[in-house]
């Protein structure tokens, strides 16, 4: 695994833009896996920036979301499909046919996450994968105890996740309890993987993946099974596995 540190946030999305910048200037027809939260939220906005003063065309782009809450609909602002139409896609040149989501509303279920497999199957997998990490350590909405072998499935979520995502909503009620997420296996299928962590919150989980081993309770841990992962850390998030080494 490559380790990249840098100092902060700012500094952390930029990085991670350029990498994604030059997968795109690699290949005009890449396959990229999106993340939601807050982490991503500053690289989003320096893709944006790439378009509009560096010539970054998203075009031919496809995209492939990790998740989306069960029972929100695409209109629903704390819908994953909203948060990405309103964070990245409706201000690139991409075209909205070309960035895939699940549907929280299909049912069942279990075809929905069917058909999202086959699709990362048919169009991806993602050559750059991005990736934000819960502070349990969950992945997409992969929680602890998700098997290595899982694919795009529906979780129920934990109520530590459900409470560090009620800043969101109005409420803890109005969070989800399920989402659909793409699983463990689906992930490792990228050709590449780019997980971000900023802030004090991550260090415990950068500080407990960075110490390696792989543990079906710490999911991000399955990431030291693929070949080609870069880790993004600013200074805070390291701050707990920089004090382990000294
Ligand atoms: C959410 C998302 C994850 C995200 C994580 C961290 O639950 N499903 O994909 O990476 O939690 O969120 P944040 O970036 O806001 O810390």
């Amino acid at each position: 695994m490559k380790l990249i540190r840098v100092e902060n946030y700012e500094e952390m999305s930029s990085s991670a833009a350029r990498l994604v910048e030059q997968q795109i200037l690699d290949n005009s027809r890449s396959v990229l896996g999106l993340a939601t939260g807050s982490t991503p939220l500053g690289l989003y906005e320096q893709l944006i920036r790439g378009v509009q003063e560096r010539n970054i065309s998203y075009k031919q782009v496809q995209t492939i979301s990790l998740d989306e809450y069960c029972g929100l609909s695409a209109a629903h602002p704390n819908s994953y499909r909203y948060f990405m139409n309103e964070h990245l896609f409706q201000h690139i040149d991409i075209q909205l046919d070309n960035t895939h989501i699940p549907d929280g509303t299909a049912s069942p279920v279990e075809d929905e996450c069917r058909r999202y497999e086959a699709l990362i199957d048919r169009i991806g997998p993602p050559h750059l994968q991005i990736l934000g990490l819960g502070t349990n350590g969950h992945i997409g909405f992969n929680e602890p105890g998700t098997p290595e072998a899982s694919v795009t499935h529906c979780v129920k979520l934990e109520e530590s996740t459900r409470k560090s995502n009620a800043r969101f909503f109005s409420d803890l009620n109005s969070v989800p309890t399920h989402a659909i997420t793409m699983g463990i296996q689906s992930i490792l299928k990228s050709e590449q993987i780019l997980v971000l962590a900023s802030g004090k919150k991550k260090a415990p989980a950068v500080k407990r993946f960075l110490a390696g081993g792989v543990s079906e309770d710490f999911p991000v841990s399955f990431l030291w099974k693929h070949p080609h992962v870069t880790l993004i850390v600013d200074k805070e998030a390291y701050s707990l596995a920089a004090a382990e080494k000294e």
